[in-house]
C-alpha cells in the first residue's frame, strides 16, 4: 500500500503539466507503461528502462512517430490496449520524456 501510494504521488506530479496539453492522460499512460512496457526495455539498458528515451540516437522526434511506436510496441506485446490507452501512454513518455510539440 505504501509503495502505491508513492508511486501514485509520483505520477501525479510528473503527470499534472501534460494533463491539460495533450490527448491523453499521463498518470494513466505511466500505470500502463510500467506495467507492460518498462521491463523489457529496462534489460537492455542495464536495468533503467527510462534510457530507452533518452539516449542520444533514440529513434522518436514527433508526437506522430510516439503514437506509432506506442502502437507498434503495443501490437508486439500483446497488451491488448485500446487506442485511448495508447494515447494515455504517448501522453505519459511525451510529457517526461521526449517533450515533443
Ligand atoms: C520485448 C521487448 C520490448 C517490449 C516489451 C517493449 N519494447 Fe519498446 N522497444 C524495444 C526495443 C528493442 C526498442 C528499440 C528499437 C530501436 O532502437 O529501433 C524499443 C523502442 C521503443 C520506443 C522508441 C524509443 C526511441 O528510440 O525513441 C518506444 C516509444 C517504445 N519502445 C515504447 C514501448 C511501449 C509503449 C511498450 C509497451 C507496450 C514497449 N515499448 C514494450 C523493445 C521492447
Amino acid at each position: 500500500m505504501k509503495n502505491f501510494l508513492t508511486s501514485l504521488s509520483l505520477a501525479l506530479m510528473v503527470a499534472t503539466p501534460a494533463i491539460a496539453e495533450s490527448m491523453g492522460d499521463a498518470k494513466i499512460g505511466k500505470t500502463l507503461h510500467d506495467k507492460s512496457c518498462i521491463a523489457c526495455h529496462a534489460s537492455k539498458f542495464g536495468g533503467d528502462g527510462s534510457k530507452m528515451y533518452t539516449r542520444a540516437d533514440r529513434k522518436v522526434s514527433s508526437q506522430q512517430q510516439l503514437s506509432s511506436r506506442v502502437k507498434a510496441c503495443n501490437n508486439n506485446v500483446g497488451s491488448g490496449w485500446f487506442p485511448e490507452e495508447e494515447a494515455h501512454v504517448a501522453a505519459y513518455l511525451n510529457a517526461t520524456f521526449y517533450h515533443l510539440k
